[in-house]
Order: C-alpha cells, then sequence, then structure tokens
C-alpha cells in the first residue's frame, strides 16, 4: 500500500474514533490498534479464567449452602466472560488455541490479584468486595470502548460484576457484624487485598506504556490512576460503613479535592508479580495447564462427533 495511500485510511480511522464511531470486525484499522486490542482484550479473558482458581478453592468450604450457591454462581460467571471475550479477541484475527498457549508459556499476563492465596472465607468476601469492585470501576469505561465487540461483551459483563461486587460486601458486612473473630477475619482479608487491589489498576500514569494511545484510541476512557482515585474514593467509606480499617496509615480525605489521598504502593511488589514471581503465579498457570489436558478428551470426542455428524449429513 503506498504511504500517502495509508496516511488516508490512518486519517479517517482516528476521525471516526474522535467522532465516537465504533470500530467493527471488518472496518480497516491499523495494526498496531488491532494488536493492542488482542493483547488487552485476550490477558482480560485470561484473568477472568484464573480468577476462577481462588474462589473455586472456596466452593467446597462455604459455610452453608446459599453462600455455596452464590459462590458458585459467581465462579460460573466468570467462565462465561472469559469465553466472551475469547471471542472477542477472534473477531480480531486471534486464534484462540494460540491465545490460550500464550497464557500457559507465560508470554501472556493475567491481573496481578489473582496470584495471591485465598486463605479464608472471608477472602471470599474481599474479592467479591474489592477485586470486583475495582474490576466494575475499570470494565464500565470499557463499555464506551471504540472497538464494537469489546464494548458490547462489557455491557452484559458488568451487570454481572455488580452481582459478583455485592454478595461479596454482604459476606464483608455479616463477618464485620459477627463475632469478634469473625469481624478479625474480615478485617484480615481486607489488609492482604487491598494493596494487591489498588494494584489491579496498573502502574501510576507516568509510567504506564500503552495509556496515552490507549486513550487517544478510546479504548481507556480513563487512565490508570483516575479509576484508581475512584476506587478509593468509592470503597474507603463502604470499610468505614462496616467498621473496617484500610491498612493505609497516610489515608486521608482532602476537603479540598473532595479526594482520598492514599500512600504509595509497593511497585517492587507489583512488577516482581506481573513478572511471575508472586506467591501463587506458578500454581495458577500450572492448574489452566493442567484443565488443558484433562479437558483433552472432551474436545476430541467433540471433534469426532462433529466430524461424523458431518458425514452422516452429506450421506443423507
Ligand atoms: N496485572 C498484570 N499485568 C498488568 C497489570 C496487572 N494488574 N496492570 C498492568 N499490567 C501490565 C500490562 O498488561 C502491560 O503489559 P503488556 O504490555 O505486556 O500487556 C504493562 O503492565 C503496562 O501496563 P499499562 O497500564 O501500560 O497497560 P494497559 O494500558 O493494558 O493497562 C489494564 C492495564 C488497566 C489492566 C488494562 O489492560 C485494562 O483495563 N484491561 C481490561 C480490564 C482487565 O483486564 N482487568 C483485569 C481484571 S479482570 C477481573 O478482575 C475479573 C473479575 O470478574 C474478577
Amino acid at each position: 500500500m503506498k504511504e500517502e495511500d495509508r496516511a488516508i485510511l490512518e486519517q479517517n480511522f482516528q476521525a471516526k474514533i474522535d467522532n465516537d464511531i465504533r470500530i467493527e470486525p471488518n472496518d480497516w484499522m491499523p495494526d498496531a490498534y488491532r494488536e493492542t486490542l488482542i493483547r488487552q482484550i485476550s490477558q482480560h479473558a485470561h484473568s477472568e479464567i484464573v480468577g476462577m482458581l481462588p474462589e473455586g478453592n472456596w466452593i467446597t468450604r462455604a459455610p452453608n449452602l446459599r453462600r455455596k450457591a452464590v459462590l458458585l454462581a459467581k465462579v460460573q460467571d466468570e467462565a462465561g466472560h472469559g469465553l466472551y471475550l475469547y471471542s472477542a479477541t477472534e473477531t480480531l484475527g486471534a486464534d484462540r488455541e494460540d491465545t490460550i498457549d500464550d497464557l500457559h508459556s507465560g508470554k501472556a499476563k493475567y491481573s496481578s490479584i489473582f496470584n495471591y492465596p485465598t486463605l479464608s472465607w472471608a477472602d471470599m468476601g474481599a474479592i467479591g468486595w474489592l477485586v470486583d469492585g475495582a474490576a466494575i470501576m475499570n470494565q464500565v469505561p470499557l463499555c464506551r470502548c471504540s472497538y464494537g465487540p469489546y464494548a458490547r461483551a462489557m455491557v452484559r459483563v458488568c451487570k454481572e460484576e455488580s452481582f459478583h461486587q455485592r454478595q461479596g460486601f454482604e459476606i464483608m458486612m455479616t463477618l464485620a457484624k459477627g463475632s469478634p473473630e469473625q469481624k478479625a477475619m474480615a478485617q484480615d482479608a481486607l489488609n492482604r487485598f487491598w494493596w494487591p487491589a489498588l494494584m489491579m489498576f496498573g502502574p501510576n500514569d507516568a509510567e504506564s506504556k500503552h495509556t496515552a494511545q490507549s486513550m487517544k484510541w478510546k479504548i481507556k476512557r480513563h487512565t490508570n490512576d483516575e479509576l484508581r482515585q475512584q476506587f478509593v474514593d468509592v470503597t474507603v467509606p463502604q470499610a468505614e460503613l462496616i467498621g473496617l480499617t484500610v491498612p493505609d496509615p497516610d489515608l486521608k480525605f482532602n476537603e479540598q479535592t473532595g479526594h482520598y489521598e492514599y500512600g504509595e504502593i509497593n511497585w517492587d511488589e507489583f512488577w516482581q508479580v506481573v513478572k511471575g514471581n508472586g506467591p501463587c503465579n506458578k500454581e495458577r498457570v500450572d492448574a489452566r495447564r493442567k484443565a488443558k489436558e484433562d479437558g483433552l478428551w472432551v474436545r476430541e470426542a467433540a471433534t469426532a462427533y462433529a466430524a461424523k455428524k458431518k458425514l452422516r449429513k452429506q450421506a443423507s
């Protein structure tokens, strides 16, 4: 393609973005736009699937049938979100097998938060309240993402995330109002998940290598720090409402700005976890690899059945 022709295509593309015209799978798009979307959406899908593991750990240990049923429904929702998002990457030309292999080989990332262990039942509350709460903060703007299939997938996902966040907060509220041991368990979960939840929003804007371009392409509608601040401003009052203490001695409300100021995030810990050196990284990826191996017979049976069905149809 001649340079001047490409330049015209890029100008027309950016004009569509600037005028909030959705980009659809069959529209022309710069390779870099396509690659950024495949990177982000595939890692989002990996996060949903890997995110099932820490919670799945507590399905057999839920304190009663109601909590078990709710947790089962939530984990099942996450599987659906992952499949939705893998399908969105396929509209960009990504191959599902390759995408999943990238997770198993360590080439692709998933959200750092899922590399922390779930040590008590209260962690199910902290994950729903904080992790899904942070996910909602980050995913609601994605409903206005410039890429059609991603934006539409997010509308459905966000409806289910709201249920996830509420059931988590209800667990924390119940424990916080319970016995001193139950309240201590809830406080311990908040202590362990607060800072990793802030890390979910990614590095500070100044360190983020993708934010500026993703904002220009309206893949991102807000920066990492803006969404992190929104999350803190909403979540701190919720903790206070149920009598829990956010584990940040530097946390204070600024009357002038109307925002909470908070302490420095441990970015060394963040990058160590992102690089694969978190408490549960190996366990999580091993579990995903094993799930693929264990599911081979199902895929082979489905492929054989589909081939036989096709032959029968051709013969009739
Ligand atoms: N964990 C792991 N890697 C992270 C990360 C995190 N919390 N935050 C950032 N990174 C990675 C980025 O992927 C990027 O690496 P890459 O170039 O190899 O992909 C690098 O750090 C630089 O970060 P940037 O901020 O520049 O990257 P992005 O512009 O992609 O922003 C993001 C990161 C905010 C996570 C963005 O990708 C995003 O909004 N993704 C969609 C939402 C998402 O994936 N959320 C994860 C949680 S999903 C979830 O919680 C499900 C719920 O149901 C429980």
